[in-house]
């Protein structure tokens, strides 16, 4: 069967970028087969914008303070991407809510990663939500984008034993760990052509039911 060609890419952020770089690790390892073909920040003094210019990946900055309502902001966005024939758009660590322009024009192609098992603790603060809630099972997941925060189908998630001492930074550091495993193994899923939405569920198709192993990660990754 013939091989699906490497998936274009356009990725999204506002910060640190450590899952930006991640998505860059796994393609130069040969894990995924994708073309960033542009990295966009919201702003300027990202430091994801470094990484991606030093790996050679094209930049743009999109100034979301410059545009009068989210729509136009996101029209530019958008604009970026079709230049660029991106297919599917990766939110790595990007702080903005979307609209409905960015929505209708990829659908089932905007994948964000958030820093915990949802639907547990969305918004902004999910480690610290989680120590302050008592559970014993952190983690993160990647989900395809719909109306509304954090809330969209689930394709991957990895769970993390919260630990006695754990402070905020302590607990989100060992989650990153996870993160930066499961959304390249996410993006390699889609370029695979192996994700089915079925209403909320996605269905990895071809998966194996192997046995979970610590980390906790379903589904498995080998
Ligand atoms: C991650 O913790 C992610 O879950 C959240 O924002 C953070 C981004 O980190 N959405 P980085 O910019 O990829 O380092």
């Amino acid at each position: 069967m013939a091989e699906n060609p490497a998936v274009k890419l356009g990725v999204l952020i506002s910060g640190t970028g450590t899952n930006l770089q991640a998505i860059i690790d796994a393609i130069r390892r040969g894990d995924l087969k994708a073309e960033i073909r542009i990295v966009i920040s919201n702003r300027a003094d990202a430091q994801g914008l470094e990484r991606a210019r030093r790996h050679g990946v094209e930049t743009a900055v999109i100034d979301h303070r410059k545009f009068a309502s989210r729509e136009d902001f996101d029209c530019a966005v958008l604009a970026a991407l079709r230049e660029r024939s991106v297919e599917l758009v990766a939110l790595a660590g990007f702080m903005r809510l979307l609209s409905s322009v960015m929505l209708d024009a990829f659908p089932g192609r905007i994948m964000n990663i958030h820093n915990s098992l949802l639907p547990s603790f969305p918004g902004i603060h999910g480690p610290k939500d989680a120590i302050e809630y008592g559970v014993k099972l952190a983690g993160c997941t990647v989900f395809f984008v719909t109306p509304g925060v954090d809330v969209g189908p689930v394709i991957i998630q990895a769970a993390v034993p919260v630990l006695p001492g754990d402070d905020e930074d302590r607990l989100a550091a060992r989650i990153l760990q996870q993160e930066h495993r499961i959304f390249p193994q996410a993006i390699a899923f889609f370029q695979q052509g192996r994700l089915e939405i079925q209403g909320r569920r996605v269905v990895v198709k071809g998966d194996s039911a192997q046995p979970n192993s610590a980390p906790i990660v379903n589904p498995p990754i080998e």
